[in-house]
């Protein structure tokens, strides 16, 4: 058995409330006035109770919620680079009072947590979306969604009650906790972990592959909050990476488990967020390829790799892989990167995402240079299923 790393901060935060305490938090939280959770907050919910958000133990308070914004750092200097902030609308916040106790519920009503008031505070939005998405563009999603929210925001320490039911893919919501379990119990001292919002594509598969080569083992780790509406449903994305490793990867180096974020499309500031969550989920190293997290045009190619410079190694606690743009060669008959190819552009088999959603719409298979068939099945498959 082999210890895994600590969590960020030192401590992996639990804030579920103990079974025998349940019965009275129930009763408690029907009399505590109550605050409604969009499916993004329920996510950072759900981050902050598992210890997936370590050192986080509720939502951003005001003197961290700054120093976040401005700094990357918590008050106490770890790295932390996007606020994990609860905003509620100007008249549910009236009456509401620093120190009291409210209750956090889900779209029904049903109490998933008891919050204890530290800050009620109103951040500057415009401000926040340039700090953290380096755009005010309210056409950036992340930014959208920033103003989008309530405009004042709750700070205090969380304990958590219930969540609501993932009825989706139950087994691989596997909490930091159990991913850390698992490792050890694998016996993997170093283990990569990837992000991905989409399905593992053939260039996704080679630099997975290649970072592989140097670890014990590969927490293939699928972002399952809320995406943008033209990116691909989780469901049908888990199928994908169910087949890909039946096909095409050692059954004992691969754990597949879900990340429950929502997407941020923040870029470079995302790619320290999701590097700090891996961290807590167990994770040694973590994948950062081009234009992580990114959206549209608003990031350079490379700036999440970049970013990493700004931080203290030691004090991110996780070894990032960087990765350039990979692709398949035709010259070099394999998968490649501009690091490892001296060919040409015209030697390289390179798709838009818009050619290939139209390909499969079509009920056309990519070339497999591109992707794995099996993967292009099920993708045609649910396009087929779903109104243009
Ligand atoms: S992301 O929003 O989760 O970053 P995606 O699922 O496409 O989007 O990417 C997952 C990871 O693979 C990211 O680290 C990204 O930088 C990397 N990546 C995606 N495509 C390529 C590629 N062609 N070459 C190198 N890295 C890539």
């Amino acid at each position: 058995m082999f210890e895994t790393i600590p969590a960020h901060g030192g401590t992996l935060v639990n804030r579920y409330i103990a079974a025998e305490m349940r019965p009275e938090a129930l009763a408690r939280a029907a009399s505590l006035p109550a605050i409604r959770l969009s499916r993004r907050q329920i996510s950072d919910l759900e981050l902050i109770a598992i210890g997936a958000a370590s050192p986080h133990t509720g939502f951003t308070d005001h003197d961290n919620y700054l120093s976040v914004v401005r700094t990357m750092h918590l008050v106490n200097g770890l790295p932390w680079s996007i606020p994990l902030t609860l905003a509620v609308e100007e008249s549910a916040a009236g009456s509401l009072k620093v120190g009291q106790e409210i209750t956090l519920t889900d779209e029904t009503g049903a109490p998933l947590a008891i919050m204890t008031l530290s800050d009620i505070f109103r951040c500057d939005k415009t401000e926040e979306a340039q700090q953290v998405y380096r755009t005010t563009d309210s056409a950036h999603p992340g930014v959208a969604a920033l103003y989008a929210q309530g405009d004042v925001l709750l700070g205090g320490d969380v304990q958590v009650i219930q969540l609501p039911p993932h009825d989706d893919f139950p087994r691989y919501y596997l909490t930091p906790a159990e991913t850390r379990a698992a490792f050890s119990h694998n016996g993997w001292s170093s283990v990569v972990g990837f992000q991905t919002r989409n399905p593992v594509h053939r260039a996704h598969e080679y630099i997975i592959k290649c970072a592989l080569e140097i670890v014990d083992g590969l927490l293939l780790h699928p972002l399952v909050g809320e995406t943008k509406s033209d990116d691909i449903p989780a469901d049908v994305r888990m199928r994908c990476y169910e087949v890909l490793l039946e096909g095409y990867f050692p059954r004992d180096r691969v754990l597949l488990s879900v990340n429950p974020a929502a997407m941020r499309y923040a870029g470079p500031r995302e790619a320290i967020f999701h590097a700090m969550i891996r961290k807590n989920y167990g994770c040694t190293h973590f994948i950062v390829g081009r234009d992580h997290a990114g959206v549209g045009n608003y990031y350079g190619t490379y700036d999440a790799q970049k970013i990493f410079a700004e931080f203290d190694p030691d004090a991110l606690g996780i070894v990032p892989l960087m990765f350039e743009h990979s692709f398949w060669c035709v010259r070099c008959e394999g998968m490649a990167s501009t690091k490892t190819c001296p060919h040409s552009a015209e030697d390289r088999i390179s798709l838009s995402g818009t050619k290939v959603r139209e390909m499969l719409r079509a009920g056309e298979i990519p070339p497999m240079e591109f992707t794995r068939p099996e993967v292009a099945k099920i993708l045609i498959e649910a396009m087929q299923d779903q109104p243009c």
